[in-house]
């Protein structure tokens, strides 16, 4: 008979393949019913051998159950980022290297440069390795005698956030690593969209009626943050490993430990190259932006490495970057096409702004269709853009592809130019123009002002308020928001409230039916219970974005103080600018605005306050940390207790709230004891600060 534990090491690869075939290939090769059946004698196998239970055991965690909410990731060793140089185009007078051969060498006039720093230390010549920059989302993991436990984002390079749930839909993303020691190790690198897999599911999108994605970037981040895991299930994400955090035996060089991740089972680029000396450094930065434009996969530079960890340690660090690595930018990419037209967008401010209409063309690996136009003096002034015209189109990072130049052509003058319509595209009303800054005309403003009467405000309104970080109102997407507004039944946020009283007409609505409008209300009646914070989010007042509303909830208190708030008033709010404290204030101003905060109160919307003590759920609390925690450094305990608004003391006195003890705490520990103030563990404090 098979040994019980060779069968249990069977089972656990093979469900580990089934799920990964299931979850994020979407190609089962195995019925439930079969899965089931695997799955019931692997718990059997474990629980007559407990000892032997693999820790990426599928019976180890709760497959794909979506989270409460993103717990925080803390980083044991800091995420840092990477100094920049750019490629300088023709007028700078260094040339495009000027920044690599500076990173070796240093300005004399300023500190720096590999060779400056080690002195007689440095060799004759320096191996680095070079690796493409890729242009994702900077990703944690943390393996544990092998086994994948966890991982997170970067966050603020101390505490990110645990996305483990939706990691373990990456097909590639290694769930045992091959021959890796014992103990802890974290491996560093990036999630990103596999860029035909991307093109495909926005094609696949676009057919279901859903929007496309614009920035594979941006979707990587948007979709590795969702609580449900089922949404990152079968999207082309791939990892990619490129740097060590913690290592049981670190390797002595940057290229070893690359190696050693191929081995372990990560993917590794394969443009990374160890390079001896500036020359070959340049050769092979500049082959990994020849090789750019057909990559599946999007970058945005290349990374300069000493290759040599002792090196590496020699050098240390400036501020958050190591001095021994340097990310080198490569100029965006630019092409040409033809334009089609332009559209004039309405959104949910009334504000209309021009967006070029192109003929699909691919940049940086990415279909382009529309590019923006900025405002009226661009279209006009600066790109001067013309029927017929052929455009330069750039697109770069995170930024929104721009048209940057139209092409001088011997016909051009002959057509006409593009002009703003009088009316507003979206509602016919007359559009104003409103000239903010008369020494800038590129600050004029062209708005529709039928706020509630024009149907793409109104959509634009609505599709804000329903958001994931407004009211977040699951199942009203863009498209069902458009049926509703086409239909008449919502006009203002305050509607959807009121939808339960015309119960037929939504039922009737394309593609939606019984179970479906049930579900639809009671996830808008679920909306009545979000945070004061999220509703003032979801109202779209002026230049107040996540952080300024939290800001407004905490000193407020509610939704009555903040409408009562005069301009004095809103400005004493802790980082809100007088500017913002005024557009604030004329947006509650607005009779429009004011009855529509009732209206929603009047419709059961709460608009929480945030709990008594949420400043930072610990404030007033008075922590002493003392002896070794299990896993984190003090350090970190300590600004995780501060960034929670906790205060963190020196000694235990009878104002001390909590005392966090770990191995070896003691005479503090025998302080708390003696005074009553009650002892936490690392466990029981990361409790507290969870439910903080
Ligand atoms: S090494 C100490 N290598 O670029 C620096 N980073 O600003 C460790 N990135 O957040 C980073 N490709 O996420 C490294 N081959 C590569 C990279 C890379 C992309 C990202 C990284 C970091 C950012 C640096």
């Amino acid at each position: 008979m098979l040994d019980p534990i060779v069968r249990m090491n069977q089972l656990v690869d093979e469900l580990i393949r089934h799920n990964r075939l299931y979850h994020a290939e979407d190609r089962a090769e195995i019925s439930d019913h079969e899965y089931d059946a695997l799955y019931r004698e692997l718990q059997a196998l474990e629980s007559a051998h407990p000892a032997e239970v693999r820790s990426d055991s599928p019976t180890q965690r709760v497959g794909f159950v979506p989270v409460a909410q993103l717990r925080p990731f803390v980083h044991q060793v800091p995420m840092l980022s990477l100094a920049n140089g750019y490629h300088k185009s023709a007028p700078d007078w260094g040339g495009p290297w000027e920044d690599i051969i500076e990173f070796e060498r240093g300005k004399s006039e300023r500190p720096g440069g590999i060779r400056r720093v080690l002195g007689d230390a440095a060799p004759e010549v320096i191996a680095y390795v070079v690796e493409p920059k890729l242009d994702g989302l900077a990703m944690e993991l943390v393996y544990e005698d092998g086994g994948f436990v966890s991982g997170g984002t970067r966050g603020d390079g101390s505490v990110g956030e645990d996305v483990s749930h939706n990691l373990l839909t990456i097909a590639n993303l290694p769930r045992r690593l091959v021959g890796a020691p014992r103990g802890r190790i974290t491996v560093r690198g990036e999630v990103l969209f596999d860029l035909a897999g991307f093109e495909r599911m926005n094609n696949q999108r676009e057919a279901r009626g859903e929007r496309r994605f614009e920035n594979p970037r941006n979707s990587a981040a948007g979709t590795m943050r969702q609580l449900d895991p089922n949404q990152a299930r079968g999207r082309p994400l791939r990892f990619f490993a490129h740097s060590a955090g913690l290592h049981p035996e670190p390797p002595p060089s940057q290229w070893l430990a690359l190696t050693q991740f191929r081995d372990w089972g990560f993917e590794v680029s394969p443009l990374c190259a160890r390079c001896l000396g500036l020359d070959e450094v340049i050769a092979t930065v500049r082959a990994i932006e020849a090789a750019r434009a057909d990559l599946p996969y999007e970058i945005d530079g290349a990374v300069l490495k000493v290759d040599d960890t002792a090196l590496q340690e020699a050098l240390g660090f400036v501020t958050r970057s190591p001095r021994w690595a340097m990310a080198f930018k490569y100029q965006p990419a630019q092409v040409r096409t033809e334009l089609a037209g332009v559209l004039f967008s309405v959104g949910r401010t009334g504000q209309v702004t021009p967006v070029a209409q192109l003929h699909p063309v691919r940049v940086g690996g990415v279909t382009v269709r529309n590019a923006s136009l900025h405002n009226e003096h661009q279209m006009q002034r600066v790109l001067g853009l013309r029927h017929g015209d052929t455009v330069v189109i750039q697109r770069a990072g995170d930024v929104i592809p721009e048209v940057v130049a139209a092409v001088d052509g011997p016909h051009r003058l002959a057509q006409p130019l593009f002009v703003y319509p009088e009316r507003c595209p979206g509602c016919g009303h007359d559009l104003v123009r409103t000239l903010a800054d008369e020494e800038r005309p590129e600050m004029v403003q062209i708005r529709c002002p039928n706020s509630f009467g024009c149907p793409a405000q109104v959509e634009g309104a609505l599709r804000h308020f329903s958001s994931r970080l407004a009211m977040d109102i699951e199942g009203l997407g863009e498209k069902l928001v458009s049926q509703l507004v086409a239909a008449g039944l919502a006009r203002r946020p305050s509607a959807l409230y009121a939808l339960g009283a015309v119960r037929p007409a939504l039922v009737e609505l394309e593609r939606l039916g019984e179970t479906s409008a049930q579900k639809l209300l009671d996830a808008i009646d679920a909306s009545k219970d979000r945070p004061l914070d999220r509703c003032l989010l979801a109202l779209g007042v002026p230049m107040v974005g996540e952080s300024t509303a939290k800001e407004l909830a905490r000193h407020f208190r509610s939704i009555d103080a903040i409408l009562q708030a005069d301009v004095v008033a809103l400005d004493e709010v802790p980082n809100v600018a007088l500017t913002t404290a005024s557009a604030i204030h004329g947006f509650f101003a607005d009779p429009g605005n004011r009855d529509e905060v009732l209206a929603l109160q009047a419709a059961g919307v709460r608009f929480v306050p945030p709990a008594a003590v949420a400043s930072g759920g610990l404030s007033g609390r008075t922590f002493v940390l003392t002896g070794t925690l299990p896993n984190l450094g003090r350090d970190t305990m300590k600004a995780l207790l501060e960034r929670a608004g906790a205060k963190i003391a020196g000694s235990v006195s009878k104002k001390t709230d909590y005392v966090v003890a770990g191995a070896e705490a003691g005479s503090k520990l025998d302080k708390a004891r003696e005074l009553g103030v009650p002892v936490l563990d690392e466990a029981a404090t990361l409790a507290l600060l969870e439910g903080a």
